[in-house]
């Protein structure tokens, strides 16, 4: 009888949490925190692997294969929550892969959107961009992942006006830390950087170089998204750190073997986001960027090629 009542209340207390692109760098650690905070969370991955790794898995998640475009297909259960961060993210790239954020993020969102409205999931917490309010808010147009990125904030919005879909949405600064992307094409700036500087290399420096990032790290990310999923709701919850660096200052930081290259178009400086996750729940950035580097270089000179390798 007592064996039966634990496991009832164990049974309730079970909650179902679907994380799109959970075996990418920032849903990896999102994953990680839903599971050591409370192990009893049935935490189920959705990933195409497109820039997913097996690698970046987490031990006690379950992982499925497959586009947000067949939620259907892949999801049977009514998840409690899904973090949807399973989209092309990189704004480079976005000009020549159009096709692939037209298909991965607005034909995949749509279905992930209309599989909450359908399924009655309790809280939709999507993964926004900063680069929106650039520009003066017109940040949007800049290239086809802004746009993308954009598009589906208003499309998640107004099925909060027309629907009642109970959702929050979060916007991401550039992420750093732990499994970051270093693939020359897909991969973020501190992870090629940091691969840059210990194969010898020259870091690259988009010019003029002083335009300005707000590099945040991934496991203050992850606790602001978990927050927001708890108490969020509706627009607005900026997850970025205070503190903004150049990306030549990012660079120096490593070391003086620096070559300047021309810019890509469709990237202007970050631009204020409404701050409600400061300011109903005081969630901030804990890790400043510069320090992180340094910590990264000196754990990892004895690995690095000698200075007459670097000249
Ligand atoms: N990292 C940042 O600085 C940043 C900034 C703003 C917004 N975001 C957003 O946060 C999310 C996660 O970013 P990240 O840096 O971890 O990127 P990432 O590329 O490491 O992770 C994205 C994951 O989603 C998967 N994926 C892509 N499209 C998919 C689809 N249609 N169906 C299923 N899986 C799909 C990829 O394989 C990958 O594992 C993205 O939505 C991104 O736009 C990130």
């Amino acid at each position: 009888m007592l064996k039966y009542t634990t496991r009832t209340l164990r049974r309730q207390k079970m909650k179902t949490i679907l994380v799109t692109g959970g075996a990418g760098h920032v849903g990896s650690h999102i994953i990680e925190q839903l599971i050591s905070t409370d192990p009893n969370n049935n935490v189920i991955s959705l990933d195409n692997y497109f820039t997913g790794k097996v690698e970046n898995h987490i031990v006690g998640a379950e992982y499925r294969v497959g586009h947000t475009k067949d939620i259907f297909k892949h999801i049977k259960e009514t998840p409690d929550i899904i973090f949807h961060l399973g989209e092309y993210a990189r704004i480079a790239p976005s000009f020549q892969d159009i096709e692939k954020v037209y298909d991965m993020n607005i034909l995949g969102t749509f279905q992930v959107v209309e599989f909450c409205r359908q399924k009655k999931v309790s809280k939709l917490v999507y993964a926004a961009s900063s680069t929106k309010f650039a520009i003066e808010g017109n940040g949007r147009n800049q290239n086809p992942y802004s746009f993308s990125k954009a598009t589906n904030v208003d499309l998640i919005n107004n099925y909060g006006a027309w629907f009642g879909l109970p959702y929050a949405i979060c916007y991401f600064y550039n992420a750093f830390g732990p499994r970051e992307n270093s693939d020359p094409n897909y991969g973020t700036l501190i992870a090629k950087y940091e691969r840059a500087w210990l194969n010898g290399e020259k870091l690259k420096v988009v010019k003029p170089g002083t335009q300005k990032r707000n590099f945040t790290y991934v496991g203050d990310l992850a606790r602001g998204i978990i927050q927001v999923a708890q108490k969020g709701n509706g627009d607005g919850y900026a997850l970025g750190n205070t503190n903004s660096y150049s990306v030549l200052e990012i660079a120096e930081s490593f070391g003086n073997n620096i070559e300047f290259i021309d810019g890509y178009p469709g990237r202007a400086e970050s631009g204020e986001a409404p701050n409600k996750a400061r300011e109903e729940f005081g969630w901030e950035a804990t890790v400043n960027i510069l320090e992180y580097i340094d910590d990264f270089c000196s754990q990892n000179k004895k690995v690095r090629p000698s200075k007459k390798v670097l000249s």
